[in-house]
Protein backbone atom coordinates (compact mmCIF):
# COMPACT_ATOMS: atom_id res chain seq x y z
CA UNK A 1 0.00 0.00 0.00
CA UNK A 2 1.50 3.68 -1.22
CA UNK A 3 -0.92 5.82 0.13
CA UNK A 4 -0.81 5.13 3.77
CA UNK A 5 -3.64 4.21 5.93
CA UNK A 6 -4.88 7.70 7.27
CA UNK A 7 -4.41 9.28 4.17
CA UNK A 8 -6.36 12.56 4.37
CA UNK A 9 -8.79 13.03 1.09
CA UNK A 10 -10.16 15.90 0.70
CA UNK A 11 -11.15 19.14 -1.14
CA UNK A 12 -11.17 22.61 0.13
CA UNK A 13 -12.61 26.34 -0.57
CA UNK A 14 -12.93 29.48 1.19
CA UNK A 15 -15.13 31.26 2.68
CA UNK A 16 -15.63 34.64 0.77
CA UNK A 17 -15.55 32.22 -2.64
CA UNK A 18 -18.55 30.13 -1.27
CA UNK A 19 -20.34 31.53 1.55
CA UNK A 20 -22.62 34.54 0.13
CA UNK A 21 -25.29 36.12 2.89
CA UNK A 22 -22.64 38.32 2.77
CA UNK A 23 -24.62 40.74 5.18
CA UNK A 24 -26.51 37.54 6.93
CA UNK A 25 -27.26 37.62 10.87
CA UNK A 26 -24.85 40.13 11.98
CA UNK A 27 -21.67 39.98 9.71
CA UNK A 28 -19.74 42.74 9.66
CA UNK A 29 -18.11 44.21 6.01
CA UNK A 30 -14.51 42.32 4.65
CA UNK A 31 -12.31 44.43 2.84
CA UNK A 32 -13.66 41.76 -0.64
CA UNK A 33 -17.33 43.25 0.19
CA UNK A 34 -15.55 46.91 -0.84
CA UNK A 35 -13.36 46.23 -3.66
CA UNK A 36 -15.82 44.84 -5.25
CA UNK A 37 -18.37 47.23 -4.88
CA UNK A 38 -16.42 49.92 -6.48
CA UNK A 39 -14.81 50.56 -9.74
CA UNK A 40 -14.12 47.82 -12.28
CA UNK A 41 -11.74 45.28 -10.33
CA UNK A 42 -13.52 42.54 -11.00
CA UNK A 43 -14.77 40.72 -14.16
CA UNK A 44 -18.03 42.11 -15.09
CA UNK A 45 -18.44 43.62 -11.62
CA UNK A 46 -19.30 40.29 -10.59
CA UNK A 47 -19.09 39.59 -6.88
CA UNK A 48 -18.96 37.02 -3.44
CA UNK A 49 -22.73 38.66 -2.38
CA UNK A 50 -24.22 35.62 -3.29
CA UNK A 51 -21.82 33.02 -4.68
CA UNK A 52 -22.76 30.14 -4.43
CA UNK A 53 -24.76 30.52 -1.27
CA UNK A 54 -22.95 27.86 0.35
CA UNK A 55 -24.15 29.67 3.66
CA UNK A 56 -27.60 28.34 2.97
CA UNK A 57 -27.00 25.45 1.04
CA UNK A 58 -24.48 23.37 3.10
CA UNK A 59 -26.16 20.86 4.18
CA UNK A 60 -26.89 19.79 -0.09
CA UNK A 61 -23.57 20.67 -0.05
CA UNK A 62 -22.26 17.97 2.23
CA UNK A 63 -24.46 15.17 0.73
CA UNK A 64 -22.51 15.75 -1.89
CA UNK A 65 -19.31 15.71 -0.59
CA UNK A 66 -20.61 12.49 1.06
CA UNK A 67 -21.29 11.33 -2.49
CA UNK A 68 -17.53 12.27 -3.37
CA UNK A 69 -16.59 9.94 -0.42
CA UNK A 70 -14.72 13.21 1.10
CA UNK A 71 -12.75 12.37 4.10
CA UNK A 72 -11.98 15.98 4.88
CA UNK A 73 -12.89 19.56 4.04
CA UNK A 74 -11.19 22.15 4.55
CA UNK A 75 -13.22 25.20 4.93
CA UNK A 76 -12.37 29.08 5.91
CA UNK A 77 -13.80 31.24 8.34
CA UNK A 78 -15.14 34.75 7.42
CA UNK A 79 -13.68 37.06 9.95
CA UNK A 80 -15.93 39.40 10.22
CA UNK A 81 -18.92 37.21 10.29
CA UNK A 82 -17.65 36.04 13.52
CA UNK A 83 -16.11 39.38 14.81
CA UNK A 84 -17.89 42.05 12.58
CA UNK A 85 -15.45 44.73 13.52
CA UNK A 86 -12.81 42.53 13.72
CA UNK A 87 -11.77 42.38 17.17
CA UNK A 88 -13.96 42.88 20.08
CA UNK A 89 -17.50 41.76 20.23
CA UNK A 90 -17.94 38.33 19.20
CA UNK A 91 -21.19 37.91 16.74
CA UNK A 92 -22.50 34.73 18.25
CA UNK A 93 -24.79 34.21 14.91
CA UNK A 94 -22.03 33.84 12.59
CA UNK A 95 -20.36 31.25 14.93
CA UNK A 96 -23.97 29.53 15.17
CA UNK A 97 -23.20 29.21 11.43
CA UNK A 98 -19.83 27.64 11.42
CA UNK A 99 -21.25 25.24 14.07
CA UNK A 100 -24.10 24.08 12.42
CA UNK A 101 -21.74 23.66 9.51
CA UNK A 102 -19.17 21.62 11.20
CA UNK A 103 -21.85 19.35 12.93
CA UNK A 104 -23.30 18.41 10.01
CA UNK A 105 -19.99 17.28 8.39
CA UNK A 106 -18.69 15.34 11.47
CA UNK A 107 -22.58 13.74 11.23
CA UNK A 108 -21.45 13.08 7.72
CA UNK A 109 -17.95 11.38 8.75
CA UNK A 110 -16.18 14.09 6.94
CA UNK A 111 -13.06 16.18 9.25
CA UNK A 112 -13.48 19.68 9.19
CA UNK A 113 -9.80 21.45 8.69
CA UNK A 114 -10.06 24.87 9.18
CA UNK A 115 -8.46 27.65 7.99
CA UNK A 116 -8.49 31.24 10.12
CA UNK A 117 -8.14 33.54 7.53
CA UNK A 118 -8.53 33.07 3.69
CA UNK A 119 -8.29 36.64 2.64
CA UNK A 120 -11.86 38.24 3.81
CA UNK A 121 -10.50 40.97 6.24
CA UNK A 122 -12.57 42.91 8.16
CA UNK A 123 -13.23 46.24 6.61
CA UNK A 124 -12.85 48.14 9.84
CA UNK A 125 -9.58 47.30 10.62
CA UNK A 126 -8.61 48.17 7.15
CA UNK A 127 -9.52 51.31 7.88
CA UNK A 128 -7.17 51.05 11.21
CA UNK A 129 -3.79 50.28 8.43
CA UNK A 130 -4.51 46.92 8.15
CA UNK A 131 -1.69 44.54 7.90
CA UNK A 132 0.94 47.60 8.24
CA UNK A 133 -0.84 48.41 11.89
CA UNK A 134 1.52 46.61 14.66
CA UNK A 135 -1.52 45.58 16.65
CA UNK A 136 -2.40 43.37 13.68
CA UNK A 137 -0.82 39.77 15.05
CA UNK A 138 -2.97 40.67 18.42
CA UNK A 139 -6.41 41.50 16.17
CA UNK A 140 -5.86 37.84 14.39
CA UNK A 141 -4.78 36.31 17.88
CA UNK A 142 -8.33 37.90 19.38
CA UNK A 143 -10.19 36.55 16.51
CA UNK A 144 -8.56 33.18 16.98
CA UNK A 145 -9.34 32.38 20.22
CA UNK A 146 -12.92 33.52 19.74
CA UNK A 147 -13.21 30.80 17.28
CA UNK A 148 -11.25 28.29 18.89
CA UNK A 149 -13.11 28.54 22.13
CA UNK A 150 -16.24 27.73 19.78
CA UNK A 151 -15.37 25.26 17.61
CA UNK A 152 -12.38 23.06 19.01
CA UNK A 153 -14.10 19.96 21.23
CA UNK A 154 -14.55 19.13 17.56
CA UNK A 155 -12.51 20.62 15.37
CA UNK A 156 -8.74 19.59 15.73
CA UNK A 157 -7.29 20.39 12.02
CA UNK A 158 -6.45 24.38 11.85
CA UNK A 159 -4.64 26.21 9.30
CA UNK A 160 -3.66 29.83 10.83
CA UNK A 161 -3.02 31.84 7.43
CA UNK A 162 -3.53 31.19 3.28
CA UNK A 163 -1.40 32.46 0.59
CA UNK A 164 0.24 35.28 2.73
CA UNK A 165 1.86 36.15 -0.79
CA UNK A 166 -1.49 36.70 -2.57
CA UNK A 167 -3.12 38.42 0.38
CA UNK A 168 -0.02 40.93 0.30
CA UNK A 169 1.49 40.28 -2.72
CA UNK A 170 -1.65 40.85 -4.77
CA UNK A 171 -3.75 43.16 -2.26
CA UNK A 172 -0.73 45.19 -0.88
CA UNK A 173 1.45 44.82 -3.76
CA UNK A 174 0.14 45.18 -7.56
CA UNK A 175 -3.61 46.20 -5.98
CA UNK A 176 -5.39 43.66 -8.08
CA UNK A 177 -6.69 41.80 -4.84
CA UNK A 178 -8.38 43.41 -2.16
CA UNK A 179 -7.83 45.88 -0.86
CA UNK A 180 -6.08 47.04 -3.93
CA UNK A 181 -3.07 48.97 -2.50
CA UNK A 182 -0.18 49.64 -4.72
CA UNK A 183 2.83 49.96 -1.93
CA UNK A 184 6.46 50.27 -2.37
CA UNK A 185 8.71 47.56 -0.86
CA UNK A 186 9.04 48.42 2.78
CA UNK A 187 5.47 49.02 3.30
CA UNK A 188 4.98 45.25 1.43
CA UNK A 189 7.30 43.69 3.92
CA UNK A 190 6.14 45.52 7.19
CA UNK A 191 2.68 43.77 5.95
CA UNK A 192 4.15 40.46 5.46
CA UNK A 193 6.20 40.34 8.69
CA UNK A 194 3.14 41.47 10.69
CA UNK A 195 1.38 38.64 8.93
CA UNK A 196 3.99 36.30 10.36
CA UNK A 197 3.84 37.73 13.38
CA UNK A 198 -0.25 37.52 13.17
CA UNK A 199 0.56 33.94 12.30
CA UNK A 200 2.81 32.94 15.31
CA UNK A 201 0.51 34.37 17.76
CA UNK A 202 -2.33 32.57 15.87
CA UNK A 203 -0.70 29.52 16.52
CA UNK A 204 -0.11 30.12 20.74
CA UNK A 205 -3.92 30.97 20.69
CA UNK A 206 -4.66 28.19 18.88
CA UNK A 207 -2.45 26.36 21.30
CA UNK A 208 -3.72 28.01 24.54
CA UNK A 209 -7.62 27.73 23.85
CA UNK A 210 -7.53 24.79 22.06
CA UNK A 211 -10.09 21.42 24.07
CA UNK A 212 -8.43 18.90 22.80
CA UNK A 213 -4.41 18.78 21.46
CA UNK A 214 -4.14 20.72 17.28
CA UNK A 215 -2.91 19.94 14.96
CA UNK A 216 -1.77 23.44 13.64
CA UNK A 217 0.15 24.37 10.06
CA UNK A 218 -0.26 26.73 7.45
CA UNK A 219 -0.55 27.16 4.40
CA UNK A 220 1.77 29.26 1.93
CA UNK A 221 1.55 29.58 -1.96
CA UNK A 222 4.43 27.57 -2.65
CA UNK A 223 6.82 28.71 -5.69
CA UNK A 224 8.11 25.28 -7.12
CA UNK A 225 10.97 25.23 -9.66
CA UNK A 226 11.58 21.68 -10.71
CA UNK A 227 14.50 20.23 -12.54
CA UNK A 228 14.18 19.77 -16.05
CA UNK A 229 15.66 16.47 -16.52
CA UNK A 230 17.06 13.60 -13.40
CA UNK A 231 20.51 15.03 -14.12
CA UNK A 232 21.62 15.79 -10.11
CA UNK A 233 22.94 19.17 -11.11
CA UNK A 234 19.50 20.23 -12.60
CA UNK A 235 18.00 19.08 -9.58
CA UNK A 236 20.39 21.28 -7.16
CA UNK A 237 19.66 24.36 -9.55
CA UNK A 238 15.85 23.87 -9.42
CA UNK A 239 16.41 23.56 -5.09
CA UNK A 240 19.06 26.68 -5.29
CA UNK A 241 16.02 28.75 -7.15
CA UNK A 242 12.99 26.76 -5.09
CA UNK A 243 14.63 28.13 -1.82
CA UNK A 244 16.56 31.69 -2.75
CA UNK A 245 14.65 35.13 -2.72
CA UNK A 246 15.02 37.18 -5.80
CA UNK A 247 15.31 40.80 -6.02
CA UNK A 248 11.82 42.76 -6.93
CA UNK A 249 9.91 39.72 -5.91
CA UNK A 250 7.99 38.78 -2.60
CA UNK A 251 7.54 35.32 -4.70
CA UNK A 252 9.53 33.25 -2.66
CA UNK A 253 9.14 31.01 -0.44
CA UNK A 254 12.10 31.58 2.17
CA UNK A 255 11.31 34.81 3.02
CA UNK A 256 7.81 33.36 4.82
CA UNK A 257 8.85 30.34 5.83
CA UNK A 258 11.93 30.23 7.14
CA UNK A 259 11.21 32.66 10.07
CA UNK A 260 8.50 30.29 10.56
CA UNK A 261 10.13 27.33 10.70
CA UNK A 262 13.59 28.78 11.46
CA UNK A 263 13.12 31.78 13.22
CA UNK A 264 15.18 34.03 10.84
CA UNK A 265 14.87 35.66 7.53
CA UNK A 266 17.19 34.31 5.04
CA UNK A 267 20.55 35.90 4.57
CA UNK A 268 20.04 36.46 0.74
CA UNK A 269 16.84 38.41 1.33
CA UNK A 270 17.78 40.05 3.83
CA UNK A 271 21.05 41.39 1.48
CA UNK A 272 18.33 41.57 -1.76
CA UNK A 273 16.03 43.63 0.45
CA UNK A 274 18.87 45.84 1.84
CA UNK A 275 16.66 48.60 3.55
CA UNK A 276 13.72 48.08 2.72
CA UNK A 277 13.48 45.09 5.40
CA UNK A 278 11.27 45.39 8.41
CA UNK A 279 12.56 46.27 11.70
CA UNK A 280 12.35 43.51 13.46
CA UNK A 281 11.15 43.62 17.39
CA UNK A 282 13.53 41.60 19.97
CA UNK A 283 10.78 38.99 20.91
CA UNK A 284 9.83 38.80 17.07
CA UNK A 285 11.56 36.02 15.80
CA UNK A 286 10.66 34.06 18.80
CA UNK A 287 6.90 34.61 18.25
CA UNK A 288 6.97 33.91 14.58
CA UNK A 289 8.49 30.46 15.21
CA UNK A 290 6.36 28.84 16.85
CA UNK A 291 6.21 24.73 16.26
CA UNK A 292 3.88 23.37 14.12
CA UNK A 293 2.90 20.08 13.08
CA UNK A 294 2.29 20.40 8.76
CA UNK A 295 3.12 22.28 5.97
CA UNK A 296 0.08 22.96 4.14
CA UNK A 297 1.21 23.57 0.20
CA UNK A 298 -0.76 25.46 -2.05
CA UNK A 299 0.55 24.17 -5.47
CA UNK A 300 -0.94 24.58 -8.90
CA UNK A 301 2.17 25.21 -10.66
CA UNK A 302 5.99 25.67 -11.71
CA UNK A 303 8.70 26.64 -13.51
CA UNK A 304 11.18 23.95 -15.53
CA UNK A 305 14.88 25.26 -14.27
CA UNK A 306 18.22 23.32 -15.79
CA UNK A 307 21.91 24.04 -14.16
CA UNK A 308 23.60 26.93 -16.44
CA UNK A 309 27.01 26.54 -16.88
CA UNK A 310 27.83 27.93 -13.21
CA UNK A 311 25.30 25.36 -12.24
CA UNK A 312 22.80 28.51 -11.09
CA UNK A 313 19.42 27.87 -12.40
CA UNK A 314 18.11 29.09 -15.48
CA UNK A 315 14.57 29.00 -16.47
CA UNK A 316 13.43 26.36 -19.72
CA UNK A 317 10.25 27.59 -21.98
CA UNK A 318 7.53 26.03 -22.33
CA UNK A 319 6.91 24.30 -26.14
CA UNK A 320 4.65 25.88 -27.92
CA UNK A 321 1.57 24.94 -26.85
CA UNK A 322 1.94 23.19 -23.61
CA UNK A 323 -1.15 22.27 -21.80
CA UNK A 324 -2.34 24.90 -20.02
CA UNK A 325 -5.45 25.50 -17.98
CA UNK A 326 -8.46 27.87 -18.70
CA UNK A 327 -7.05 30.47 -16.58
CA UNK A 328 -3.65 30.40 -18.39
CA UNK A 329 -1.83 28.16 -16.22
CA UNK A 330 0.55 25.49 -17.29
CA UNK A 331 -0.26 21.74 -16.49
CA UNK A 332 3.49 21.22 -15.06
CA UNK A 333 2.55 17.74 -12.43
CA UNK A 334 5.95 17.91 -11.87
CA UNK A 335 5.81 20.35 -9.47
CA UNK A 336 3.18 18.75 -7.25
CA UNK A 337 6.47 15.69 -6.68
CA UNK A 338 9.51 18.38 -6.49
CA UNK A 339 7.15 21.39 -4.44
CA UNK A 340 6.29 17.87 -2.01
CA UNK A 341 9.76 16.50 -1.96
CA UNK A 342 11.36 19.99 -1.60
CA UNK A 343 9.53 21.51 1.18
CA UNK A 344 9.22 18.23 3.73
CA UNK A 345 13.04 18.36 3.38
CA UNK A 346 14.40 21.25 3.69
CA UNK A 347 12.44 21.78 6.55
CA UNK A 348 11.86 18.91 8.49
CA UNK A 349 8.07 18.87 8.42
CA UNK A 350 5.18 16.51 7.43
CA UNK A 351 3.83 18.27 4.67
CA UNK A 352 -0.09 18.14 3.21
CA UNK A 353 -1.76 19.51 -0.17
CA UNK A 354 -3.70 22.06 1.05
CA UNK A 355 -4.50 23.14 -2.70
CA UNK A 356 -4.26 22.06 -5.99
CA UNK A 357 -6.23 22.19 -8.84
CA UNK A 358 -7.44 23.25 -12.02
CA UNK A 359 -9.93 26.02 -13.79
CA UNK A 360 -11.95 24.44 -16.49
CA UNK A 361 -14.93 26.19 -18.19
CA UNK A 362 -17.02 23.28 -17.43
CA UNK A 363 -20.98 23.00 -17.91
CA UNK A 364 -23.33 20.27 -18.91
CA UNK A 365 -23.69 18.40 -21.84
CA UNK A 366 -26.83 17.82 -23.51
CA UNK A 367 -27.13 14.86 -21.45
CA UNK A 368 -26.70 16.63 -18.52
CA UNK A 369 -23.49 15.51 -17.65
CA UNK A 370 -20.09 17.34 -17.10
CA UNK A 371 -17.29 15.65 -18.73
CA UNK A 372 -14.71 17.35 -17.29
CA UNK A 373 -11.89 14.73 -19.15
CA UNK A 374 -9.49 17.44 -19.04
CA UNK A 375 -9.48 17.67 -14.91
CA UNK A 376 -9.95 13.60 -14.79
CA UNK A 377 -6.42 13.45 -16.80
CA UNK A 378 -5.06 16.69 -14.01
CA UNK A 379 -6.71 14.93 -11.32
CA UNK A 380 -4.54 11.60 -12.40
CA UNK A 381 -1.61 12.81 -13.51
CA UNK A 382 -0.98 14.96 -10.25
CA UNK A 383 -1.91 12.16 -7.81
CA UNK A 384 0.39 10.10 -9.45
CA UNK A 385 3.09 12.58 -8.39
CA UNK A 386 2.19 12.31 -5.22
CA UNK A 387 2.34 8.76 -5.47
CA UNK A 388 5.79 9.17 -6.60
CA UNK A 389 6.76 11.34 -3.73
CA UNK A 390 5.20 9.50 -1.19
CA UNK A 391 7.34 6.31 -2.87
CA UNK A 392 9.73 8.20 -2.68
CA UNK A 393 9.97 9.03 1.10
CA UNK A 394 8.55 12.46 0.86
CA UNK A 395 5.94 12.68 4.43
CA UNK A 396 2.98 13.99 2.48
CA UNK A 397 -0.21 13.62 5.10
CA UNK A 398 -2.89 14.50 2.74
CA UNK A 399 -4.18 16.37 -0.67
CA UNK A 400 -6.93 18.89 -0.25
CA UNK A 401 -8.01 19.69 -4.55
CA UNK A 402 -9.17 22.91 -4.83
CA UNK A 403 -11.69 23.28 -5.36
CA UNK A 404 -14.55 21.32 -3.89
CA UNK A 405 -17.08 23.13 -6.17
CA UNK A 406 -17.57 25.97 -8.83
CA UNK A 407 -16.80 29.70 -6.90
CA UNK A 408 -15.85 33.19 -7.13
CA UNK A 409 -12.25 33.02 -8.59
CA UNK A 410 -11.24 36.52 -6.89
CA UNK A 411 -10.80 39.39 -9.76
CA UNK A 412 -11.70 36.55 -12.56
CA UNK A 413 -15.64 36.83 -10.95
CA UNK A 414 -16.74 33.60 -12.14
CA UNK A 415 -15.21 33.14 -15.26
CA UNK A 416 -12.61 30.25 -13.90
CA UNK A 417 -14.19 27.03 -12.71
CA UNK A 418 -12.25 25.03 -10.42
CA UNK A 419 -14.91 22.79 -8.65
CA UNK A 420 -15.13 19.21 -8.75
CA UNK A 421 -19.37 19.76 -8.80
CA UNK A 422 -20.48 22.47 -10.90
CA UNK A 423 -22.29 25.66 -9.79
CA UNK A 424 -25.01 26.94 -11.73
CA UNK A 425 -24.74 30.28 -10.43
CA UNK A 426 -28.54 31.41 -11.78
CA UNK A 427 -30.15 28.37 -10.11
CA UNK A 428 -27.84 27.55 -7.87
CA UNK A 429 -28.28 24.09 -9.20
CA UNK A 430 -25.28 21.86 -8.13
CA UNK A 431 -23.96 18.73 -10.21
CA UNK A 432 -21.19 16.23 -9.79
CA UNK A 433 -18.93 16.45 -12.24
CA UNK A 434 -16.97 13.29 -13.37
CA UNK A 435 -14.08 14.01 -12.50
CA UNK A 436 -15.75 13.94 -8.53
CA UNK A 437 -16.92 10.71 -9.18
CA UNK A 438 -13.35 9.59 -10.45
CA UNK A 439 -11.94 11.01 -7.24
CA UNK A 440 -14.19 9.39 -5.88
CA UNK A 441 -12.85 5.59 -7.19
CA UNK A 442 -9.39 6.96 -5.82
CA UNK A 443 -10.77 7.67 -2.59
CA UNK A 444 -12.43 4.45 -2.07
CA UNK A 445 -9.43 2.30 -2.87
CA UNK A 446 -7.46 4.90 -1.24
CA UNK A 447 -5.17 5.53 -4.03
CA UNK A 448 -4.85 1.80 -5.41
CA UNK A 449 -7.03 2.97 -8.46
CA UNK A 450 -4.33 5.35 -9.96
C1 LIG B 1 -5.26 29.77 -4.36
C2 LIG B 1 -6.25 30.47 -3.50
O1 LIG B 1 -6.05 30.06 -2.19
C3 LIG B 1 -7.69 30.24 -3.88
O2 LIG B 1 -8.48 31.13 -3.17
C4 LIG B 1 -7.84 30.40 -5.37
O3 LIG B 1 -9.18 30.24 -5.75
C5 LIG B 1 -6.96 29.39 -6.04
N1 LIG B 1 -5.59 29.70 -5.73
C6 LIG B 1 -7.08 29.38 -7.55
O4 LIG B 1 -6.60 30.58 -8.06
Amino acid sequence: MIFPEHFVWGASTSAYQVEGAWDRDGKGLSVWDMFTRSGDHIRERQSGREACDHFHRYEEDISLFSQIGLKAYRLSISWPRVMPAGVGPVNKKGLDFYDRLIDRLLEAGIDPWVTLFHWDYPYELFLRGGWLNSESPHWFAEYAQAVVQRLSDRVRNWVTLSDPQCFVGLGYATGEHAPGLRLELPEILLAMHNALLAHGRGVQAIRATAKQPPKVGWSPSVTVFYPFTDASADTEAARQATFSVFPGTIWNNTWLSDPVIFGRYPDDGLLVYGNAAPKIGSKDMEIIKQPIDFYGCNIFQGTPVKAGPDGAPVAVAFPPGHAETSSGWKQTPKALYWGLRFINRHYRIPVVVTENGMANSDSPGLDGKVHDQARIDFLNSHLLQVRRALQDGTDVKGYFYWSAMDNFEWQHGYAYRFGLIHVDYETQRRSLKESAIMYRGVITSNGADL
